[in-house]
């Protein structure tokens, strides 16, 4: 027996510009990985030239049998200094878009995915409050260019990684540990969604926008509620809440937190099965948790915008997606308005501070010659995205 979803229900595959496209070099990413100390594990480099391959990866996803082809644009590129626009890397990203209406998949375009100018970066990055008018100036110049042809739009990718792994932690640009900063940034991030929002939907074409968050599952030993609570207010609803009456609001799940009864982020269970590549528990039952909670903080409507596994085992892929997809089953059975699964990614490609081990992607990309192979997931998930259907072994479990 299999479960065919509601008509309308999309299927997709993601990138983002500076995991995929190479030679971004005026960002501050392109700027951390090669900071010595920065942890970073290789450097972008050439990436997987989807920035000249772009039209056989659109090619591919359309013919793998995807609706949605989910894209990010370089900052660095249409704006390489304050307030010069690049009327060159205008037409490229236009063209992208035009290239998915042409072979039949709809484009859903990311306005920020981790990476900002390198004139943004040396005045501060996100810590700036100027970064809020320039970040907003930037989708007004782009969608104003491109807007007609986009399908739907995110505006910020993930802030709350943007912050805690870029202020907190340090493993992502730019690099720095200061809480003070982490709640500054917070709050740039959250005005910047509102103000990119309202320029969005402002300007040409009529689309859905949302903001993309990274969600989990959360797990506390008894007697570590309040700390469990308090460690994902911070992390996810103080994104969550001011995104109420949105188009949607994006959900990203990949693992699960474990909060111990000190307030902070645990180790995995050391008994538990784990994602190697990525250090982090083996946990798909993060996508139901995190619909679930997306919807009961905002009332929006959900998309999958990510979710997916970075092994090289790919039976495991197949195996962690039809979990992840039972779950998203049973929410749908409840009457959750969820209407697209986005699979993470398209493509092996620049998996941030951890490099090229990590992958993650339906299609494996050689490093020297940038051929591109499908794996046996890429026909397995393009199927039921064609028949718009669960997988048979997901249903009822
Ligand atoms: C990010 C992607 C990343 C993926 C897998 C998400 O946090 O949006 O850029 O590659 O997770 O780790």
């Amino acid at each position: 027996m299999s479960v065919t979803l509601p008509d309308g229900f999309v299927w997709g595959v993601a990138g983002a510009a500076h995991q995929i496209e190479g030679g971004n070099w005026n960002n501050d990413w392109w700027a951390f990985e090669h900071t010595p100390d920065s942890g970073c594990v290789d450097v972008s480099g050439d990436a997987c030239d989807s920035l000249h391959r772009y039209p056989d990866d659109i090619a591919l996803a359309a013919g793998l049998g995807f609706d949605t082809y989910r894209f990010s644009l370089e900052w660095s590129r249409i704006e390489p200094e304050d307030g010069e626009f690049s009327r060159a890397a205008l037409d490229h990203y236009r063209r992208m878009l035009a290239t998915c209406h042409e072979l039949g998949i709809a484009p859903v375009v990311t306005f920020h995915h981790f990476t900002t100018p390198r004139w943004m970066a040396d005045r501060g990055d996100w810590a700036e409050p100027a970064v809020v008018d320039k970040f907003t100036r930037f989708c007004e110049r782009s969608v104003a260019h491109f807007g007609d042809l986009i399908a739907m739009a995110c505006t910020i990718n993930e802030p709350n990684i943007v912050s805690l792994m870029g202020y907190l932690t340090g493993r992502f640009a730019p690099g720095r540990r200061d809480f003070a900063l982490y709640g500054k940034v917070n709050e740039h991030l959250r005005d910047a969604h509102r103000r990119s929002y309202e320029a969005l939907k402002a300007g040409p074409g009529d689309f859905p926008v949302g903001l993309t968050l990274s969600m989990s599952d959360w797990y506390t030993p008894e007697g570590g509620e309040e700390g469990l609570e308090r460690a994902r207010a911070m992390h996810e609803d103080f994104f969550l809440t001011p995104t109420r009456g949105d188009d949607y609001i994006g959900v990203q799940a990949y693992t699960r937190t474990r909060i111990g009864l000190d307030g902070l982020p645990m180790d995995p269970d050391p008994d538990g099965p784990t994602v190697e590549s990525m250090g982090y528990e083996y946990w798909p039952q993060s996508l139901e948790a995190a619909i679930r909670h997306a919807i009961d903080v905002t009332g929006n409507p959900v998309y999958v915008t990510e979710n997916g596994i970075g092994v090289d085992d790919d039976a495991v892929r197949i195996k962690f997606v039809t979990e992840a997809l039972a779950g998203l089953g049973r929410c749908l059975a409840d009457g959750l308005d969820v209407r697209g699964y986005t699979y993470w990614s398209l493509l092996d490609n620049f998996e941030w501070a951890e490099g090229y081990k990590p992958r993650f992607g339906l299609v494996s990309v050689d490093r020297d010659t940038f051929e591109r192979t499908p794996k046996p997931s890429a026909a397995w998930l393009g199927a039921l995205a064609r028949a718009n259907e669960l997988p048979e072994s997901a249903v009822g479990a």
